[in-house]
């Protein structure tokens, strides 16, 4: 049975009512129209569907709506969503974003929004990652075009604009 749901992405509260089991992947693509965030596998395998939620990575393909939104008539909070749309402010690219286009960190680039919400949770966690780390905490984000080389750079370049430096 349906519910209705406040959800909050990228600052922007959304009100709708749809199915509580549906993915937020569905309802980020279909009804917020923002295409941004990508389907992969649709099993938590390849990480093209990353979103923020509070700040931490997540697969949105295996996330249902009712995990992360506000349910209207509940007591369950919302969670804070932002997804690769939230991250620049304005025309100003974040750094992990703009560390990607600077390094060229990307070919047909399907993969390149999962990396980058994914690079930023990692540098969020770990402000000054070595290469070991960086790869680590990027095994969840899956490339075929296999372009993890440039990737580690350009995630390296970003933690050295943030301050961090290995
Ligand atoms: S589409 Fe979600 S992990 Fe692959
Ligand atoms: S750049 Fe093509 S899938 Fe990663």
């Amino acid at each position: 049975m349906d519910a209705t749901f406040t959800i909050r992405v990228n600052g922007n509260e959304h009100r709708l009512t749809t199915d509580p089991d549906r993915p937020l992947l569905d309802v980020l693509r279909e009804d917020l129209h923002l295409n941004g965030t990508h389907y992969g596998c649709g099993a938590g395998d390849c990480g093209a569907c990353s979103v923020l939620v509070d700040g931490k990575r997540i697969f949105s393909c295996s996330t249902a709506i009712n995990e992360v939104a506000e349910v209207a008539g509940t007591e369950a909070a919302g969670q804070s969503i932002t997804t690769i749309e939230g991250l620049s402010n304005g025309a100003k690219l974040h750094p992990v974003q703009q560390a990607f286009l600077d390094e060229g960190a990307f070919q047909c680039g399907y993969c390149t929004p999962g990396m980058i919400v994914a690079a930023t949770a990692l540098l969020k966690e770990k402000p000054s990652p070595s290469d070991a780390e960086i790869i680590e905490g990027m095994n969840g984000n899956i490339c075929r075009c296999c372009g993890y080389a440039r990737m580690i750079s350009a995630i390296r370049r970003a933690a050295e604009q943030n301050g961090g430096a290995k």
